[in-house]
């Protein structure tokens, strides 16, 4: 599928059966001509009974019946003054259109009066970007491994129109930039989505491992795979335990990108690898246990951002690190009452093998800082008990340094994926206090994204360190805006924007 952008007076000579049109309610008021009388007698029509009221995203989807050269018009409501998030919210509403009439040429019309208000406030770059993403971003969804393949969805191009190319809102070089930075984002975003919908025994450890030795050569970029004999040597006693109940044995992958040889800060991302997580000797109940193959969501994050930074030569130096296990009960498996020592010596009391993500991760931190990390971004499908605080709207956030925190949080408002910020006091670590060791893995029922969390901190040495647990957002029942069901592939944006960012 290729998005490309002209003026009306360059249209290409293909003809789109879709023409999308972002409309605001206040055209539905007045009388302006919007695409041709007929049509828009009927759309006013419409809004007038209130069937179509062009709230943001909403979408009227009009046969055209010989009246217009596309077969369908699809209107797309558009209020502006929402921002990067409106845009791209706008731009997955038109791709789900244009997919629901089964189109192979859609054109989007970007209508100076919504789209170029928000344009102008977001500058072109970013506007650019969004539309793309969002309309990238929604047409990619979960492939079924059937026995026949069904045929894939057939839309081949998106052209944006403007009224003139060399108007295109902000300047046509911007513009162009921010298409072309959307489109690598969204590819990035896709491939985590993809990696956290394979099933877990097509993904094992090993296999995490491959994928990501394949990353690494496609970009160039310097890889060690730690097999279970060299943990053992350097003390991974988390990621081990963890991965001593299966048959599947342990990896930490760590991945090395190098953009900024003059600077001495480098970015370490920790991505929760857990393959499959069945909570171990302390097992989870069977239903919805299926999407526990999504466990892996941080690890696909990372992976996903790590993919987007070396395409885009972003000038900075990141470390990506990824403790991959598989959590299974079996006679070898670690078991409650276990003591663990880390591979910083931390010493671990295992109250419930449930709580594994934090175990692999500490060994991740240590990973990280030991191969020269200056801060760190941890992303992990952690807990259950973020769903509670913050459903599958957010990702909760927790950390030890306010500036690395708003970072975090305005890179999350450049993405639109939502975070959300949670209390790291001190008396919460009270509820990690063990009898049998340094701590325990576990702080029992309340504040248990926070526990969780805190339990990572420990592990980052005092270096400035933000925990984003997407226990709540990696993986989704239904889709919305443009995010599909299954794998989303949440934080991979937001880990973009944070680390290319430049001011
Ligand atoms: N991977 C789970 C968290 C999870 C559960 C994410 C459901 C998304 C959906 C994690 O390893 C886990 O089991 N956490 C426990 C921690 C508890 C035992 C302290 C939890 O949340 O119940
Ligand atoms: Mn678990
Ligand atoms: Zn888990």
């Amino acid at each position: 599928m290729t998005i490309f952008t002209y003026g009306k007076e360059h249209r290409s000579g293909v003809s789109p059966d879709v023409f999308v049109r972002f409309i605001h309610a206040a055209e539905l008021n007045g009388e302006a001509a919007i695409v041709g009388p007929e049509i828009d007698r009927s759309l006013r029509s419409s809004y007038k009974k209130k069937r179509f009221l062009a709230g943001h995203g909403q979408v009227e989807i009009v046969p055209t019946l010989g009246l217009h050269e596309a077969e369908h018009i699809a209107f797309v409501g558009y209020e502006p003054g929402q921002g990067a998030r409106g845009i791209r919210l706008a731009g997955a509403a038109a791709a789900k259109a244009m997919k629901s009439v089964g189109a192979e040429h859609g054109e989007v019309y970007l209508d100076p009066a919504s789209f170029g208000e928000d344009c102008s406030a977001c500058g072109a770059e970013p506007a650019a970007q969004a539309l793309v993403e969002g309309i990238l971003l929604a047409l990619h969804d979960r492939r079924p491994l059937l026995k026949e393949p069904n045929e894939r969805f057939r839309l081949q191009t998106v052209a944006l129109l403007a009224d003139e190319a060399s108007n295109m809102p902000g300047g046509k070089e911007a513009w162009e930039r921010g298409m072309e930075r959307g489109r690598t984002i969204a590819e990035a975003v896709c491939f985590a989505r993809d990696l956290t919908n394979l099933p877990g025994n097509d993904l094992t450890p090993e296999r995490l491992a491959f994928q990501a030795e394949e990353l690494a050569r496609e970009l160039e970029l310097d890889i060690e795979v730690i097999d279970e004999w060299t943990a053992e040597e350097q003390g991974m006693g988390g990621l081990l335990g963890v991965g001593h109940g299966s048959v599947n044995p342990p990896r930490m992958i760590v991945i090395h990108y190098n953009g900024a040889s003059d600077s001495d800060e480098v970015w370490g991302l920790i991505g929760k690898g857990i393959t499959f997580d069945t909570g171990g000797i302390s097992l989870k109940k069977a239903p919805g246990m299926e999407e526990m193959i999504s466990d892996m969501g941080g690890a696909a994050a990372v992976l996903g951002a790590m993919r987007a930074i070396a395409e885009l030569k972003a000038p900075v130096n990141v470390l990506a690190v990824i403790p991959a296990a598989e959590n299974m009960p079996s006679d070898r498996a670690y078991k409650p009452g276990d003591v663990l020592r880390m591979m910083n010596g931390t010493t671990v009391e295992i109250v419930n093998t449930d709580a594994e993500g934090r175990l692999v991760l500490a060994d991740g931190l240590t990973t990280a800082i030991r191969r020269g990390a200056t801060k760190l971004v941890d992303v992990a499908t952690l807990t259950g008990a973020v769903m509670v605080a913050l459903g599958y709207e957010a990702t909760g956030a927790i950390g030890n340094n306010d500036e690395l925190m708003g970072e975090v949080l305005a890179a999350s408002e450049r993405s639109g994926e939502r975070v959300w910020q949670l209390p790291a006091y001190d008396e919460y670590r009270k509820l990690l206090r063990s009898d049998a060791a340094d701590m325990k893995n576990g702080g029992g029922r309340y504040a248990g994204t926070i526990t969780g969390g805190l339990f990572i901190g420990h592990f980052a040495e005092g270096l400035p360190w933000v925990h984003l647990d997407i226990g709540g957002t990696a993986w989704l029942e239904r889709d919305r805006g443009w995010e599909p069901k299954g794998g989303t592939g949440a934080m991979a944006r937001t880990l973009v924007e944070l680390v290319t960012h430049t001011t």
